[in-house]
């Protein structure tokens, strides 16, 4: 596709017989499309590493999938991807190259960013830090007054927080129990307070992660740990026992006061939302240990070689990413859901919402035009079965199609007991109704069939045709971990590659930090602050009133 149809997306054949496509298909429901094809249940799936995927349950035909993958192949999909993986410099607007996947490259890779090979730097990180990881663990690693580290806290936001955050929590259960790892993102002192009121400074560890080490977010919990740390302690040099620094900017690590051979680097071309498995992981890889961590990479590379090399009939990314957008730019789905019916799944979808919508978030197309269709949707969602007591009813019943991903595992943990394990199936027996429900619904007549009163009929007729994928895999494990969220980074890639939108900035964050910085002198003194619109001069002089000021 040339430049001047990329603009015109909307208008090439591709687009066009897809929008025929939907016209002709109109009501076609599930109930049909099943009745059609007694094979769809086996036939409408795929594997990729541990990752069993139905995607059956979805409004589309053979058809249709063949026109999503014509219009995959007419915006270059595929081009895109090998140029990413080649370490081409894909974000355009910020002249970098996208190279997470190099983060999980084996050894022997080469891949070259102006001509240098960078998989030697990204191994020679991750030994740094398993050798760090485990002198922690094992206690070698003493805080300033000698003391074993018994607790690590993660002060980082946005992708220097979500990913390891949400890792941690996924991975519990291959955590070292004796550890204590906290978290802390928010600007809000009442987030640090909370991490650190219980612990003893002389032996925690604070790992400051950011990207640029200019967030005014983490600089300024870090300033504070550290007034924490020194208030206890007493003493300046304590700082290089229990401050170690994750970012691509050492200038700013050393003004900060953290020594840079506490630093563990990662580069400009691995985006913030894509970062947990660089030095970002730190806090992660000492909770979980080196050889995890490793295998997690491993899972996350099992999905980069599918995405890089599987056919596009196969490719599992790539069908995901089409079905988002069969039901945003065709059906005028707003949102997705992300649905894990696990617990340790807690926030999995929050992480993914950074990935997805910082990603996908633009209205600009990467020739600077307003592009004419729908980008990125709403991610949200939450683990299963809480969900279904709170807003599956919207789902269910509501007037909004919303397209979900129900991602489950066959076994439980093995930690559980064995009452607890027995609750897994359970867990599993609802995993699988609330899809078929979804799906198929519940006709007036089988409604009317159970002795159901004329007038509550209507409210008991579920309408079905509520799109799911299905994401069954045998267990949850760090290479499951890793498969899922490469899954997931490569579908949000296509549907960026498709929409002509440049997926790896984010100059839609900025706006609100250059006003924060204005607004606050005028919280905070007298100043009167320039510019103000009389709506937030207003708030502003309500808040100092309140505030005592
Ligand atoms: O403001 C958005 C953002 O730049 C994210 O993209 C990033 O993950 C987050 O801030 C944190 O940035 P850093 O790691 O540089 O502190």
């Amino acid at each position: 596709m040339n430049a001047e149809s990329r603009t015109r997306l909307n208008q090439t054949p591709e687009w066009t017989a897809l929008a025929k496509h939907r016209e002709e298909l109109g009501d076609v429901g599930m109930r049909e499309l099943f009745a059609a094809d007694s094979g769809r249940g086996t036939a409408y799936t795929l594997r990729v590493g541990d990752l069993y995927v139905d995607y059956s349950k979805h409004l589309v035909t053979d058809d249709t999938l063949r026109l999503l993958r014509e219009l995959a192949a007419a915006t270059d999909v595929f081009g895109l991807r090998d140029a990413m993986f080649r370490g081409e410099k894909i974000n355009t607007t910020e002249n970098r190259a996208v190279l997470h996947t190099a983060l999980r490259a084996p050894r022997d890779a080469v891949i070259e960013v102006d001509g240098q090979n960078v998989v030697p730097d990204v191994h020679a990180v991750l030994d740094k830090m398993a050798d760090f990881a485990n002198r922690v663990r094992s206690g070698e690693w003493t805080g300033h007054t000698g003391e074993r580290i018994r607790n690590i806290v993660n002060v980082g936001i946005g992708g220097s927080d979500l990913g390891p955050a949400m890792a941690y929590e996924v991975l519990r259960a291959f955590t070292d129990r004796s550890l204590t790892v906290r978290f802390v993102s928010n600007v809000d002192g009442a987030d640090l307070h909370e991490a650190v009121r219980d612990l003893d400074p002389a032996q925690t560890l604070f790992v400051i992660a950011s990207k640029t080490f200019t967030t005014i977010e983490t600089v300024t919990n870090a300033t504070s740990a550290r007034t924490w740390l020194l208030d206890a302690l007493g003493d300046e040099a304590a700082v290089a026992k229990h401050f170690v620094a994750l970012s691509t900017n050492a200038e700013k690590v050393a003004e900060f006061g953290i020594d840079t051979a506490n630093m563990f680097e990662f580069w400009d071309w691995v985006g913030g939302r894509y970062s947990y498995d660089s030095a970002i992981g730190l806090a992660l890889m000492i909770a979980i240990g080196p050889d995890r961590f490793r295998e997690m990479l491993d899972g996350f590379r099992i999905v980069d070689e599918h995405f890089r090399t599987a056919p596009a009939e196969s490719n599992v990314p790539l069908l995901l990413g089409l079905l988002g957008i069969w039901y945003g730019n065709f059906h005028d789905a707003q949102s997705h859901a992300v649905l894990p019916y696990s617990h340790y799944l807690s926030k999995f979808t929050a992480y993914l919402q950074q990935l997805d919508m910082e990603s996908n978030g633009k209205y600009v197309g990467r020739d600077g035009r307003e592009v004419e269709w729908q980008t990125g949707p709403v991610v949200w969602g939450t683990p299963g079965t809480n969900g279904q007591h709170a807003y599956y009813q919207l789902i269910h019943q509501g007037t909004k199609l919303i397209p979900a991903d129900f991602i489950g595992f066959a076994r439980p943990v093995a930690e559980l007991s064995e009452q607890l394990k027995a609750q897994h199936d359970l867990l599993m027996a609802n995993f699988f109704a609330q899809t078929q429900a979804l799906a198929f619904g519940k006709t007036p007549e089988e409604v009317r069939a159970e002795g159901v009163p004329e007038e509550l009929v209507p409210h008991k007729t579920f309408k079905g045709d509520h799109p799911t994928t299905t994401i069954l895999a045998p267990e949850l494990t760090p290479s499951v971990l890793g498969q899922l969220v490469a899954l997931y980074e490569h579908k949000v890639f296509v549907q960026g590659a498709v929409w002509n939108i440049d997926s790896f900035d984010q100059w839609g964050v900025e706006l609100g930090k250059v006003l924060a910085k204005r607004v606050e002198p005028a919280l905070t003194g007298d100043a009167e602050v320039e510019g103000l619109d009389a709506s937030t001069r207003a708030l502003v002089a309500t808040y100092r009133e309140l505030r005592g000021r």
